[in-house]
């Protein structure tokens, strides 16, 4: 059975993790019912969907592999079941680790590239086919990097994948307006780790004009920034304490 025609939807990918969770409960604070996906960590998964249905009873969470198209696909195919509005997609999904040149792996490329290039688009290009039949204006959130604009010796094809999907963001921006306002967040380093390595930590910290670290609501508040504004398209929202000007 669909749920409340009147009451806002945002589809988010990867909420079991750190910062979508994060974002899925503010969203869900501010009256939206959450469709969230999870892959590798249904217990997680579990655990903010419960949290969210607290908030916001009519959210639910579907497994989906974002480097798989058919997966994505599926998702929607369950989004149309519950839902019959879209207002808001977030791409947040994404994988993250050091590959080495010249040395990297097939499958390390294709993980990284599928899973955050491949998955955002094929997600983005799912969340616009309910956008466009809707006679409301709607957004989509891609969640970047600041070191897409970096050069990062270890870490090229995670780099490559955010620099695509911040091209992605102004294709589908202009492609889609005025109906769809689509734009990016690109964070700097966050601070989610508890078992993280502080003196590594410390070398980043001197790259950070600001010298500190950006903390989950830090985006969160561009993502509601995003949410209310009316008159931004095709930008590349950059949330990092000026770490892009090193
Ligand atoms: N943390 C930072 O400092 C930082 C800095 C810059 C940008 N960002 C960006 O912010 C976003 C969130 O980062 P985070 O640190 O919160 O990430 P995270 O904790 O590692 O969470 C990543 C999420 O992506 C999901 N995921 C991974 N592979 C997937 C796949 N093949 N299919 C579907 N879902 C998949 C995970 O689901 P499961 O756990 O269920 O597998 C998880 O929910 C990412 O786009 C990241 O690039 C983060």
């Amino acid at each position: 059975m669909k749920r409340d025609a009147t009451q806002k939807v945002c589809f988010i990918t990867g909420a079991s993790g750190r910062l979508g969770r994060e974002i899925a409960i503010s969203l869900a604070g501010r009256g939206y019912a959450i469709c969230f996906t999870y892959f590798s960590s249904e217990e997680r998964a579990q655990d903010t969907l419960d949290e969210l249905q607290r908030i916001s009873p009519s959210s639910t969470m579907i497994y989906c592999d974002v480097a798989k198209v058919e997966s994505i696909q599926k998702a929607f195919e369950f989004f149309r079941t519950q839902y019959s509005r879209l207002d808001l997609a977030i791409t947040n999904a994404s994988n993250f680790f050091p590959t080495l040149l010249p040395n990297i792996a097939e499958k390390d490329w294709d993980n990284l590239v599928n899973t955050n290039l491949k998955g955002t688009f094929f997600t983005m290009q799912e969340a616009v086919k309910i956008m466009q039949a809707q006679d409301f204006t709607s957004r989509i959130i891609t969640i970047t990097d600041i070191s897409a604009e970096l050069v990062w010796r270890r870490f090229a094809p995670y780099t490559v994948s955010k620099s695509g999907i911040q091209h992605l963001t102004k294709i589908f921006a202009k492609e889609f307006a005025p109906k769809i306002l689509v734009n990016s967040i690109a964070p700097g380093t966050l601070l989610l780790n508890p078992d993280r390595d502080t003196a590594y930590e410390a070398e980043i910290l001197k790259k950070i004009p600001l010298q500190k670290f950006g903390s989950p609501n830090d985006i969160v508040q561009a993502v509601m920034f995003l949410v209310d504004s009316e008159y931004i398209t095709g930008e590349i929202l950059r949330i990092d304490g000026g770490r892009r000007l090193y």
